[in-house]
């Protein structure tokens, strides 16, 4: 569906992920996406540009790459729904991921008549995260999705406390999509290629990671949770020390860029990071252990 070898999907981080990274995760083997998620439209042509320059592609040739959007953005009063996908649509991108908001069925409508007037030979791939099996139906059954991303619990960044561990979430999805529904992509605390070959022999067909190829803050809608390192805010919080206190040293720990005191985004599998490389060695070294584990895997039922 993506044209990609190794199944794994940088995921769009608000405030991280940018032409350069979603560029540098495509050219590595993968498929990155870029996020949509504060920007004004512009500022997404420009990264939008960035990376097709990366890739070393014409203006007329699809980009392959995707743009996430958090979809509430779209649809804040102030805001432009349409600039701001058709700044993704009128570059070509390939894919389009639409998430936390009120009206998704809306945007993919808007996404399916874009692909529609402009004769495109292959539609936007459209991706939704979702954390339950209910929310997985309504987009595969009513909305037509072409990717679910199931986000486990473990997930960095936004997501719902309310999701259950990725293990559980991915199980009971594919238990409930019916035969030929989209491909499950399993997000939340992934890390390793032995945990992402692990979710491919679970029937996913590939894996989300965050975490693995950054981190960064932001501020949000009800029902929606995040997970972020345990740090001496959180720590002071714990300890129940008053509110304004935490307040004031979590206000000068981000006006001095202070890590233990700011909100630093990170799913679960944080721990195993030990080195800082870039995406594309990332990639690779994701897609050799893949193989590797499921050759260990095959030998089992030998
Ligand atoms: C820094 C950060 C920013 C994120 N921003 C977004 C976002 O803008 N839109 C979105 O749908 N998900 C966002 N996420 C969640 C990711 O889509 C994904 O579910 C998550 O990163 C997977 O878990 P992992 O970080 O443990 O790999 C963000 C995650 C992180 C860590």
């Amino acid at each position: 569906m993506l044209g990609i070898n190794i199944p794994i999907v940088a995921a769009p981080m608000a405030g991280a992920s940018g032409g350069l990274l979603a560029a540098q995760v495509t050219a590595g083997g993968g498929f990155g996406f870029l996020a949509a998620g504060y920007r004004s439209a512009d500022s997404l042509t420009s990264e939008l540009s960035l990376a097709r320059g990366l890739l070393h592609l014409n203006p007329s040739d699809p980009l392959p790459i995707g743009v996430g959007y958090l979809a509430w953005q779209l649809e804040k009063p102030t805001a432009n729904p349409e600039a701001l996908l058709s700044a993704a649509l009128d570059n070509h991108v390939q894919a389009i991921w639409l998430a936390f908001g009120n009206d998704i069925k809306e945007w993919i409508k808007f996404i399916r008549n874009y692909d529609a007037q402009h004769k495109r030979p292959r539609p936007t791939t459209i991706f939704v995260p979702v954390s339950s099996v209910e929310e997985a139906l309504v987009a595969s059954d009513e909305w037509k999705v072409d990717v679910l991303v199931a986000q486990g619990n473990e997930s960095g960044g936004h997501g719902y406390g309310s999701a259950p561990p990725l293990f559980t979430l991915v199980s009971s999805i594919l238990a409930a999509l019916p035969t030929g529904g989209p491909p499950v992509l399993a997000a939340g605390g992934l890390m390793t290629g032995s945990q992402v070959a692990s979710f491919l022999v679970l029937g996913a067909a590939g894996a989300v990671l965050g975490t693995r190829f950054l981190m960064t803050p932001e501020n949000w809608p009800t029902g929606v949770d995040g997970r972020g390192l345990y740090n001496n805010t959180v720590k002071d919080m714990d300890n129940g020390v008053d509110v304004e206190t935490v307040k004031m040293k979590f206000e000068a720990g981000v006006r001095d860029g202070d890590p233990g005191r700011m909100l630093v985004w990170s799913g679960m599998g944080v721990g195993l990071v030990s080195e800082i490389k870039s995406a594309e060695e990332v990639i690779h070294e994701l897609g050799d252990a893949i193989l590797q584990r499921l050759k260990v895997a095959s030998e089992l039922a030998r």
